[in-house]
């Protein structure tokens, strides 16, 4: 497979990398680094507003990375612009916590049934290594069971590649496969009486690969064997919380996690993270030492209170799952027509395409390329989001472009 030729980047955008690349190591890191998966996508925006995005060079994209998952009520919200606002007039770093922090605590814990306290903090890797400690504070343990290749941060303990990580640094986690409970049972069986904790995503969505849903018995059977060994079950919902069930993404499956870990979708786009837990383990979440110069800063928890206020109306989940459907359904039929075998996973809101017989994912990358050069942008191997801001003509408009896209890849050599 061919790929298709580099799409000529804007001006601005070059002229933003070659300054980058002095001052920014690599020219940009982690996740957002664009040149890591494509030659067509733009490094730099400028402004977003609803479902879309400008670059640099003043073009515009349809958005289906939503900020990589924060955006779920569409960028620049105006009940969230309009609580952002009015909070950041009054104050934002001040020396004590807002009182919009015990409001906004109130909700989740009314939202959430697992939960009967929150803690707050900035970022997925904060909840995540928060709940990880308070499960070793409550339980004396130290072994934390994690499926293979799940993401659940960017710190060593926890980080899935890079150097400077150590073996020690990683030493007490011990891998299962998901949905293979026996595998995971195989993996309490390991830690033996040092199990603290089973952390666990609610959908399987690693990278380059097809997402796979919890197999409700998978979930039920580590709920068990939490149970049975004593450990402390974590639901890592940073990536799908808020979007496919606002009580907690295991709730349909009548599983109930013990700590959840937050972030991404809280504020819609404001840095904000939370813990959120049950009474048994609210001794253990006071008694763990954890801060941070930012957490307390009013203007994210305001657009968390904002943003969850806006999501319990009712309207924003069903309608990412009706506008999700409408995409799946537009892109299965476009890549029959163009004659292309094509899976489609995870849930709606949530989705991810691959190209049949595309191992390394070129003829992907060529697709999202074309796509992102018609004004779709969207990732070639990482799960793309909905948000609320998408109506049905903007899934049509989408439609209309990505059909271009699977022409220009039909048409390349392979
Ligand atoms: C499931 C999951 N857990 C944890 C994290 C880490 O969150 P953050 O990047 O906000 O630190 C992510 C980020 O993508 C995630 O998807």
């Amino acid at each position: 497979m061919t790929t298709a030729p580099a799409a000529a980047l804007g001006t601005r955008e070059l002229a933003l990398r070659e300054r980058a690349r002095r001052v920014i190591p690599g020219g940009m890191y982690g996740h957002m680094r664009v040149e890591a998966f494509s030659r067509a996508h733009p490094q730099f925006m400028v402004s977003g507003n609803g479902c879309r995005v400008t670059d640099a060079d003043g073009r515009e994209y349809i958005d289906l990375m939503c900020g990589w998952g924060p955006i779920v009520l569409g960028h620049r919200h105006p009940a969230v612009t309009a609580a952002i606002l009015d909070q950041f007039e009054r104050g934002d770093c001040l020396d004590g916590t807002s009182p919009v922090a015990v409001d906004y605590a109130e909700l989740l814990v009314d939202t959430v049934p697992s939960a009967d306290w929150a803690m707050f903090c900035k970022n997925g890797t904060d909840a995540t290594t928060m709940c990880v400690t308070t499960a070793r504070a409550a339980t004396g343990r130290r072994k934390v069971l994690v499926a293979t290749g799940a993401y659940h941060g960017a710190v060593p303990w926890c980080a899935l590649r890079g150097k400077g990580v150590t073996a020690e640094d990683q030493a007490h986690l011990i891998h299962f496969e998901y949905n293979d409970l026996a595998s995971a049972e195989a993996a309490a069986a390991e830690a033996g009486d040092d199990l603290a904790a089973i952390l666990v995503c609610p959908m399987r969505h690693d990278i380059r690969r097809d997402q796979e849903l919890a197999d409700p018995a998978f979930a039920r059977g580590l709920r068990a064997l939490a149970d049975r060994t004593g450990a402390v079950l974590i639901l890592d919902d940073v990536r799908c919380g808020l979007r496919l069930d606002l009580r907690g993404s295991w709730e349909p499956l009548g599983v109930r996690p013990d700590l959840t870990a937050w972030s991404k979708a809280l504020a819609n786009g404001q840095p904000l993270g939370a813990v959120t837990g049950t009474e048994a383990l609210r001794d253990a979440a006071r008694s763990i030492y954890v801060t941070g110069s930012f957490w307390y800063a009013a203007v994210p928890l305001a657009a968390g209170l904002a943003t969850l206020r806006e999501l319990r109306k009712g309207q924003a989940l069903p309608a990412m799952a009706r506008t999700g459907s409408r995409l799946r359904d537009g892109l299965a039929a476009q890549a029959a027509a163009h004659g292309f075998e094509i899976r489609q996973t995870g849930p709606v809101q949530m989705p991810v395409l691959y190209f049949a017989e595309d191992s390394d994912i070129s003829l992907g990358t060529a697709w999202a390329e074309a796509a992102v050069t018609r004004g779709v942008y969207l990732h070639p191997w990482h799960n793309w989001f909905l948000s609320a801001a998408h109506t049905d003509a903007d899934i049509d408009d989408i439609l209309d472009r990505t059909d271009d896209a699977f022409a220009a890849v039909r048409r390349l050599p392979h």
